[in-house]
């Protein structure tokens, strides 16, 4: 049935969005991170939010707030975002992936502070769970599932292969050519890839005017099921 109000098209639906990096544990008191910021998935989780959607954000650690109609679950590890996005994914309609999540975390844990010995030291890693690859496997018709990819080479091929790797509907390719765009900014120059083979290239633009984008894909899409 289909509705929908105009100014709130997601009214009724439910999402899953993760956000920032996660921090491979090393010792007690150290990890492996990386820079996200986390605003573009704050941006996408506020911007479905504002479309009517039910929105859980999967967060790992940033210094955001998301509003309190968000039901946020802070997470720091891989493996601690795969948990929380495996147990929600099949109750939600819509799943954005963007998060930062770590390749690989150390095979083990200290579990107590590393002391300084040899002048060389090696830690171990092993590769983490794919969380998008893992609900691309079971996403059903009716869900739409966004993934995101950052990549410095052969852009445009490298997020054809995630799309269908992962079985994702749509890939938003963030570009790393134009100054101002991805970690640490507050801009993003993007390019979406989707399933049905279209590809569409948007201007630098903020992370908030970057999600409503995003979102406006996820809404027509939704609307065609
Ligand atoms: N992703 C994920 N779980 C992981 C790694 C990545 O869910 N363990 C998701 C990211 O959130 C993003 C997409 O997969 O939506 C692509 O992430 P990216 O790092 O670009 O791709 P990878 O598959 O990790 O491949 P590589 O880093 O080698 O390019
Ligand atoms: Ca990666």
């Amino acid at each position: 049935h289909n509705h929908f109000r105009a100014d709130k098209p997601l009214e009724g639906k439910t999402a899953l969005v993760t956000a920032g990096p996660t921090y491979e544990a090393i010792d007690p008191v150290r990890f492996i991170g990386n820079h996200s910021s986390g605003k573009m998935g704050y941006a996408i989780a506020e911007e479905l939010n504002r479309l009517g959607a039910k929105v859980f954000l999967v967060s790992g650690p940033t210094h955001l707030q998301a509003s309190s109609d968000i039901e946020t679950i802070r997470v720091l590890s891989a493996q601690e975002m795969f948990e929380s996005c495996n147990s929600l994914f099949d109750k939600v309609d819509i799943a954005v992936m963007s998060a930062a999540v770590a390749d690989y975390t150390p095979k083990e844990a200290a579990s107590q502070k590393i002391k300084k010995k040899a002048e060389d030291f090696t830690i171990e890693l092993k590769k983490t769970i794919d969380i998008l690859g893992t609900l691309g496997q079971r996403k059903t018709t009716n869900q739409t599932l966004v993934g995101f990819a950052l990549e410095t080479n052969n852009e445009l091929e490298h997020a054809q292969e995630k799309l269908y790797h992962k079985n994702a509907d749509f890939i938003v390719l963030n570009s790393m050519q134009d100054e101002g765009a991805g970690f640490g900014t507050d801009t993003n120059k993007v390019t979406v890839l989707s399933r049905s083979g279209n590809t569409k290239n948007y201007d630098l633009k903020s992370k908030q005017e970057v999600a409503k984008d995003i979102c406006q894909i996820i809404v027509e899409h939704q609307q065609q099921l």
